[in-house]
């Protein structure tokens, strides 16, 4: 295999959903789909349904199982164009509902779900806490491993390190953020594990009971020394791509002698 062989394409949706309107939402998400060429795409979390509801009953009309016909024609789209494809979405499970996000593969059975497991502000008033656990998916058709994490997740060191320690050369991050301190914490991420680390934050605002959020886009792709290689603006609804060497973030030797798993103390850690 020559190095070409190794590089892929990743984009990012810095998507912009309408709360409450689902097939809106899915409709214009197909349509991103079908034009993006790069080999993974993603999309912000809760991309399907919006962000912000307070009420539970109301969220699960907007929620999926798993088995969700949206689902499956997200699963035919990444089977037939040959793509991966990561999405935010409401997920309903024994009658509670899960932040989640799907990493939809060309092959089925690699099709994973990730729960957040750091519910952010009054989310937690209404989605249950994520059960899933941080796991890495290895795609071995394209030597790419993937790991997964939401939005909030982020404040969480343990989270992205977790999934660094699983294996993971990406981590990616379906976002609703509403700060804009992550961009000073995400560059530390990739460093720190030699992982690159994709943002597919929203933009625009949602409003619910006189309060409202300001989603602030910026989304992002960090390569695995920490540099910035996309970056979208606060305001508008784009696509931004940046091509990505799995294998690459896979020697942690840092030097001759250092290494960034095995110069871990974890004895001295607590
Ligand atoms: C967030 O976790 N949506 C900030």
């Amino acid at each position: 295999m020559n190095f070409y062989e190794y590089l892929m394409q990743i984009s990012l949706v810095q998507f912009c959903p309408v709360l409450a309107d689902i097939d809106l939402n899915s409709n214009r998400i197909f349509e991103y789909i079908e034009n993006i060429q790069s080999d993974i795409i993603v999309f912000p979390e809760l991309a399907f349904s919006g962000y912000f509801f307070t009420d539970k009953d109301e969220l699960k009309q907007y929620s999926f199982t798993k088995d969700h016909p949206v689902l499956q024609k997200l699963q035919e789209y990444a089977s037939k164009l040959n793509k991966i494809i990561v999405s935010g979405f409401a997920e309903l499970d024994s009658n509670v509902v899960y932040n989640s996000a799907i990493a939809v593969f060309p092959d089925q059975s690699y099709t994973r779900i990730y729960r957040k497991t750091h519910l952010f502000y009054k989310e937690r008033d209404v989605f249950a806490e994520g059960n899933s656990g941080f796991f890495v998916i290895n795609y071995p058709d394209w030597d790419i491993k993937i790991g997964l994490m939401i939005c909030y997740d982020w404040r969480f060191p343990e989270s992205a390190r977790t999934l660094a320690l699983k294996g993971a050369d990406i981590i990616i991050c379906p976002s609703n953020l509403v700060t804009e301190i992550w961009h000073l914490v995400m560059p530390a991420r990739s460093i720190e594990n030699k992982v690159y680390l994709a943002v597919a934050n929203r933009i625009g605002t949602e409003k619910r009971n006189e309060e409202e959020l300001f989603f602030n886009g910026r989304s992002a792709v960090y390569s695995y020394n920490g540099k910035c290689i996309a970056e979208a603006d606060i305001y508008n609804e784009t696509v931004i791509s940046a091509e990505i060497i799995p294998h690459e973030t896979r020697n942690k030797h840092f030097n001759s002698i250092n290494h960034l798993f095995n110069d871990r103390r974890p004895d001295m850690y607590y």
